[in-house]
């Protein structure tokens, strides 16, 4: 047997390369990210593509090595360029971040140190790290000591582990689900209704609140529904606010809010996914008043705080009513059962072996200081304004309302054309061209162009190329010209 065990030894030897070879995937690796790098500024926001991407599906997994240069020189070609490019500046479509190298140099490291990121236990320093980040983030959203939270993969995720906390704390029960009663308006993110279908409360009534002209949530129309419902038997629960709207960018009025929910004694939920971020800026604590006095927050600082992909977090006002619903024993883990006044993400969030997820967000912190962060958010709320001034006075255009963050809704609306086919056109130029990205949404019932400024890598230059692609493209269609 141990003649065999130590064949077995051998053959698998080369899943821990020798010295050289590790410093040549590294070296690799490297030169890889920084050609990736250099190029950033001539990066299309987006690449069309046909369906030769998808032949990568009869790539076989097989059983013998490939040198890494290959296969390094397929991510690089074939599986990095087609479709939407997040670290491009050009990139104003859904919420984009960019993403920030110093993020990246987190995640390599923390992978491979692979630091057992959930319990205490096992790595007091990668969770004391997460501790402080979320303690930062309380202070942030303006929280006591009871505060808590954890670091999550994304805002779907952050926004589900409040729900559930919500419903625990509530002592929801299975019978009681279908007479239970969410507020929200029409602006609510998806995933919300998701998160609640996962919590088991698809039978859950969702009550869309009316929104004023400017997509806010009317709370006098939120109090009358809540007493409508008392009346009916029903059981108001939860109430849950945008901090930031994905469409609109939009933000409810917190303090209305957060009065009426205490008053009714209703969860109160923000989510500030979008938003939450810009209480770093002054402009952005006084549009967000009132969010600390919201049970529990969602941000996601790989939108605001511009980090690749992979990170949302869940603020909460009362760090015990995640435990209680997240609490849970294992007699393979009595061990790691410690007493420590550092809570382990694993006992107040549904993950256990999870990602050193701290290091990402922590390093830039530390490397490039807050004050960078701030003044880039204060840049994109600045940008925001200027891109929805020149919009307004653009002949052909017509704007939403002025934002309050750094989402914009307009068209472009020619005499004698139907303007959702001609916005349909307009965006597919533009798709077409690359340089910039931008989606499209609806609002009651209309085609509208929706921008989002939010890339760390959008600034001033960004913003006048797509004025003019803007111009250029509306002047193509109108003429019967053809996109290049
Ligand atoms: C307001 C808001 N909430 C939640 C989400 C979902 O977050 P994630 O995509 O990180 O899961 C988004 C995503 O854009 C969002 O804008």
């Amino acid at each position: 047997m141990r003649e065999k065990i130590l064949e077995l030894q051998k053959a698998a030897s080369a899943l821990e390369p020798e010295t050289e070879d590790q410093h040549r995937y590294r070296s690799q690796a490297d030169d890889f990210v920084r050609r990736f790098y250099e190029t950033i500024p001539h990066q299309k926001a987006y690449r069309r593509f046909d369906d030769s991407v998808d032949k990568l599906l009869d790539e076989p997994i097989g059983e013998e090595p490939i040198p890494s240069d290959e296969i390094l020189h397929q991510v690089e070609s074939r599986v990095v360029p087609p479709g939407l490019n997040p670290v491009s500046g050009g990139h104003m479509g859904y919420i984009p971040g960019g993403g920030l190298l110093t993020s990246a140099i987190g995640d390599y490291l923390a992978a491979a140190t692979n630091r057992y990121a959930s319990v205490y236990f096992s790595s007091p320093g990668a969770v004391v790290l997460e501790t402080r980040l979320v303690r930062w983030m309380c202070d942030l959203v303006g929280y006591g000591d009871e505060a808590g939270g954890y670091l999550a993969s994304g805002g779907s995720m952050a926004n589900m582990t409040a729900v559930v906390a919500a419903r625990d704390t509530a002592g929801l029960e299975p019978q009681q689900f279908s007479s239970v009663v969410v507020y929200m308006t029409r602006q609510a993110h998806h995933c919300v209704d998701r998160a609640l279908n996962i919590a088991g409360l698809k039978s859950a009534r969702r009550r869309f609140i009316g929104m004023d002209e400017r997509y806010r949530m009317r709370t006098g129309e939120l109090i009358e529904a809540i007493r409508e419902d008392r009346k009916n038997g029903l059981k108001p629960w939860m109430v849950v606010a945008n901090a930031g709207s994905t469409d609109t960018g939009v933000i409810d009025p917190l303090d209305e809010i957060a009065e009426t929910a205490r008053r009714e004694e209703l969860w109160f939920h923000v989510d500030a996914a979008y938003g939450g971020f810009f209480l770093l800026t002054d402009e952005g604590k006084s549009l967000l008043k009132g969010i600390g006095e919201a049970d529990s927050v969602v941000l996601d600082p790989h939108k605001g705080l511009f980090l690749p992909y992979g990170l949302g977090a869940l603020v909460i006002k009362e760090r015990q009513n995640l435990a209680e619903a997240h609490s849970y024993s294992a007699d393979y883990m009595q061990d790691a059962r410690i007493d420590s006044k550092i809570p382990s993400p694993a006992d107040i969030s549904p993950e256990l072996s999870r990602h050193f997820r701290g290091l990402r967000m922590w390093l830039p912190l530390k490397i490039h200081g807050v004050a960078a962060f701030r003044a880039s958010l204060r840049e994109k709320l600045l940008l925001a304004k200027y891109v929805w001034q020149e919009l307004s006075q653009l002949e052909g255009f017509e704007t939403g309302p002025e934002p309050d963050l750094s989402v914009i809704i307009f068209r472009c609306k020619p005499p004698g054309v139907d303007p959702d086919e001609f916005n349909r056109e307009l965006h597919r130029r533009l798709v077409d061209d690359g340089r910039i990205f931008f989606s499209t949404t609806r609002i009651n019932g209309q085609f509208m162009l929706r921008l989002a400024i939010l890339s760390v890598r959008t600034h001033l230059g960004e913003i006048d190329l797509l004025l003019k692609l803007l111009r250029e493209k509306m002047t193509e269609i109108l003429e019967g010209g053809r996109a290049e």
